[in-house]
């Protein structure tokens, strides 16, 4: 184990209580929920839907993996997980008498893991709609709690006791809903492990079949990744971007974790507490003179606009210490801390009004990716791209991720589906009739 490992193990031992982890793993996932609002993009599906998705999982990865199904029942509102034996869901139900106050793992005759050997393609179909579901890929087992009242457990990499902190494991959500149709996504808002990618075939609205693609990072691209984390501590002394990147005890690169999930982690004892601050200062400092121009992509009332892109513009100055922009109900922002800026919360996630959203997600994403300061910064979201993340003071993290990631698709935080017209960086795939989910895991 290297120096570094063992640090960042000794902090998360130090810093967690059992019961502290679900919190801490789920709280970035809001992500993609304000897709609809922030994108304007006048999502319009009349779906009927597909209850029975097909999925099939490709293993090239080199080594046997599991696969694994949770999420909601839509129609019970209750916990599910996907069967192996029977392909059916098993239900958690509230008040179970087998279950403590303390979670539990689902009994071991319930049969979950889904085996998927290497070199081999295994395909089921989904038994009803889900949402806020996962499919979970993992080198080893992943336990499942539950607690009395019903509630899933989902395994975490923020506990080193547990046997999941050692393995290499990752999901992708998605939400398949007979009136919404499916939307699926590979997330890296807390951290990136194994090489998974998707495909999602429906039925367009020509009635034609479609295919749409995000491919997840480029294979063998992790070990990259993480020296590129190391190389960025040498360049400005933050050693913990190398930190992000966690080993297991014999070396091998398990996965890197974003500065959200790290900063959690590590709450306390971590020298970037401060990181943004110099950066805060120097656009507060610029926006009392200047005006800060914010497209909000939508239109006020709620409704999407017919063209993305054509919402009203927000006009924001700073004034006495906060940030004040026009629109329905004069939304208003305090200087965000550094974990507000890695996690969009704060001033990012007082979301008072429509307006006040969308400009939080719009703002958070001009402090994630440093173009508030940029030429051209003035009118956000920020048009060029290839200027992102280009300030000494960024999310490194995101940085680097973006670059390995083909096409440069996937959520790195959590609005890195704020973007100009036409540019799509976070790789939401939606489908109102959706046939067949082809998930990959490579090497
Ligand atoms: C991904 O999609 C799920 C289902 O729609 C959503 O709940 C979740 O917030 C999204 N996550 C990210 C990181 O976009
Ligand atoms: C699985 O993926 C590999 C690599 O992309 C590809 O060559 C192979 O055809 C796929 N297998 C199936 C059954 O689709
Ligand atoms: C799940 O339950 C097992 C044993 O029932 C326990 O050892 C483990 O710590 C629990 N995991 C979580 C995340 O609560
Ligand atoms: C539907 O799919 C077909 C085949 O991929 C494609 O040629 C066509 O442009 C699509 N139509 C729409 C409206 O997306
Ligand atoms: C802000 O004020 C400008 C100029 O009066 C106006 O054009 C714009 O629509 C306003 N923005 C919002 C969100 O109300
Ligand atoms: C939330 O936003 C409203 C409207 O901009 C503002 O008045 C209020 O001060 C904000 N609350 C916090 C806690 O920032
Ligand atoms: C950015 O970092 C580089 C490398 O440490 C340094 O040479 C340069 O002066 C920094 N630029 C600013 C504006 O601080």
């Amino acid at each position: 184990m290297n120096i570094s490992t063992r640090l960042l193990l000794a902090i998360i031992a130090a810093a967690f209580t059992p019961f502290a982890h679900s919190s801490v793993a789920s709280e970035p996932r809001r992500a993609g929920m304000h897709q609809y609002d922030i994108m304007g993009s006048g999502f319009q599906i009349k779906a009927r839907g597909n209850a029975h998705l097909e999925i099939q999982i490709n293993n090239t990865h080199g080594a046997d993996l599991n696969a694994y199904v949770s999420g909601i029942d839509p129609g019970t509102g209750k916990a599910v997980l996907l069967r192996s034996d029977t392909w059916q869901w098993h239900v958690l139900d509230p008040g179970d008498s087998q279950y403590t106050d303390i979670p539990q793992q689902i009994k071991p005759d319930i049969k979950l893991a889904i085996n998927v050997p290497n070199q081999k393609q295994i395909s089921f179909t989904l038994p009803g709609f889900l949402e806020s579901g996962r499919i979970w890929l993992a080198e080893g087992e992943l336990m499942f709690n539950t607690t009395t009242k019903g509630l899933l457990v989902e395994p975490t990499v923020a506990n080193p006791s547990l046997p999941e902190y050692n393995i290499k494991w990752g999901f992708l959500e998605l939400s398949n809903l007979e009136n919404e149709g499916i939307h699926v996504n590979l997330s890296f808002v807390d951290w990136v492990s194994l090489t998974i990618g998707m495909a999602l075939t429906s039925t367009n609205s020509t009635g034609a079949p479609d295919t749409q693609n995000v491919k997840g990072i480029t294979p063998e691209s992790l070990n990259d990744i993480c020296s590129e984390m190391e190389a960025q501590s040498r360049t400005d002394s933050h050693a913990e971007w190398g930190r992000m990147c966690v080993r297991s005890q014999d070396n091998t690169i398990l996965r890197v974790v974003s500065p959200n999930f790290y900063a959690h982690l590590d709450a306390g004892k971590n020298s970037m507490n401060d990181y943004y601050s110099s950066y805060v200062q120097k656009v507060w400092t610029k926006y009392k003179d200047v005006d800060l121009r914010i497209n909000t992509q939508g239109a006020e009332d709620g409704e999407d606009l017919p063209v993305a892109g054509n919402g009203a513009q927000s006009i924001c100055r700073v004034n006495e210490d906060f940030l004040k922009c026009n629109g329905t109900g004069d939304p208003q922002f305090a200087k965000p801390s550094t974990t507000d800026i890695w996690g969009c919360t704060g001033p990012f996630g007082n979301e008072t009004s429509l307006v006040q959203k969308r400009l939080a997600a719009r703002l958070c994403a001009a402090f994630a990716r440093s173009t508030l300061l940029l030429e051209g910064g003035e009118v956000q979201p920020y048009g060029d791209e290839s200027k992102y993340y280009s300030e000494n003071v960024t999310n490194h993290y995101s940085r680097i991720l973006h670059q390995h990631l083909i096409d440069g698709k996937g959520y790195s935080f959590p609005y890195d589906d704020v973007n100009p017209v036409g540019q799509n960086a976070a790789g939401l795939l939606t489908a109102a009739e959706p046939k067949l989910l082809q998930v990959t895991v490579s090497a």
